[in-house]
């Protein structure tokens, strides 16, 4: 069933889990992300960005979740990262059950301003919405915040944010990145800030850029270049403590394009007479069903649905 994401991130909360918030583009991430859900009964977030909504469509994008929502499992249909206050608006109103707006680009008075109207306009429909404070390293949609702005999230001001603002869940800064840049790097995640974060904060906390190259599958990682033994993206034994102190919904965008594309590579190299797109996207679907289970294991949301 379609709920609201706060339904499904409140008890995340209070059970020291998180729910798993998978980044969609089409039909066969979709699919292969409700399959995961549904064989560990696993609450999901389905999300999709500006990037994505240009890409498939709203109409599609909601008329494809409301099929999958049919499964025995809550899931909740978000925006992510939504600047375009008139495309959230409009996804509010078609059937969205949650949105984020992402104001952490804008000076702090105007990003409390507007994610005060969308709050607003989010209530009379009964859809959460998550906030944006501090700013996370690397590419958020369209916009390219350099390592140099990024700062992390300040508790003190975190805290000040939600009451003045309503919003239900609140993207923090602690240290990760979006998309496969961080994978060049280590990426260690400021528990201690989180820790503060989370005491003045008690809405459900929400972590971006958490991909990090599964250690045990070992083709995704070789696909996407790294050496087994490399530091590489956000580490199992991290976002076990940010679940442990706070966080409640874990955004995975990368890893499963890293599936998606590792699948793809290895049907095209392998299936050199085949031109029937179902199977050449078979093995793809299958990493990418792969990449959520592990996902929803770590995040230990296995059984709460
Ligand atoms: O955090 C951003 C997501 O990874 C979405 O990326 O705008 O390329 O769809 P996208
Ligand atoms: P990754 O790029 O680490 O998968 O992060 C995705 C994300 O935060 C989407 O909002
Ligand atoms: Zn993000």
């Amino acid at each position: 069933m379609l709920v609201p994401a706060i339904k499904i991130l409140k008890k995340a909360r209070a059970g020291h889990y998180a729910i798993p918030a998978f980044n969609i583009n089409n039909l066969e991430a979709l699919k292969a992300i409700m399959a995961a859900a549904v064989k560990l009964r696993s609450p999901l977030i389905v999300q999709t960005s500006e990037g994505a909504i240009e890409y498939a469509g709203l109409d599609y994008l909601i008329a494809m979740v409301k099929v999958a929502a049919k499964a025995p499992v809550p899931i909740a249909l978000h925006v992510d990262h939504g600047k375009d206050l008139k495309l959230i608006k409009q996804a509010i109103q078609q059937g969205y059950t949650s949105v984020m707006f992402d104001g952490s680009a804008l000076p702090l008075k105007e990003n409390i301003a507007k994610t005060k109207q969308v709050v607003k306009w989010a209530r009379a429909k009964k859809v959460s919405v998550e906030a944006e404070i501090g700013a996370i390293a690397g590419i958020e949609d369209f916009v390219s915040v350099a390592e140099k702005d990024a700062h992390l999230t300040n508790p003190e001001q975190a805290a000040s944010f939600v009451k003045q603002t309503g919003c239900d869940s609140l993207a923090v800064a602690i240290g990760t990145a979006h998309g496969a840049y961080k994978f060049k790097g280590e990426t260690h995640l400021d528990i201690e800030r989180l820790k503060k974060i989370a005491k003045l904060v008690t809405i459900p906390i929400v972590l971006h850029g958490a991909s990090g190259v599964l250690e045990d599958v070992v083709k995704l990682a070789e696909y996407h270049g790294a050496k087994l033994g490399e530091a590489r993206g956000v580490l199992d034994a991290d976002i076990k403590q940010a679940i442990k102190h706070g966080v409640s919904k874990v955004n995975i965008d990368t890893d499963l394009r890293i599936a998606f594309t590792a699948g793809v590579r290895e049907a095209v190299d392998q299936m050199k007479d085949v031109i029937d797109p179902r199977k050449l996207l078979q093995p793809a679907n299958e990493l990418m069903t792969e990449v959520a289970v592990r996902k929803i294991m770590l995040f230990k949301s296995e059984g709460k649905a």
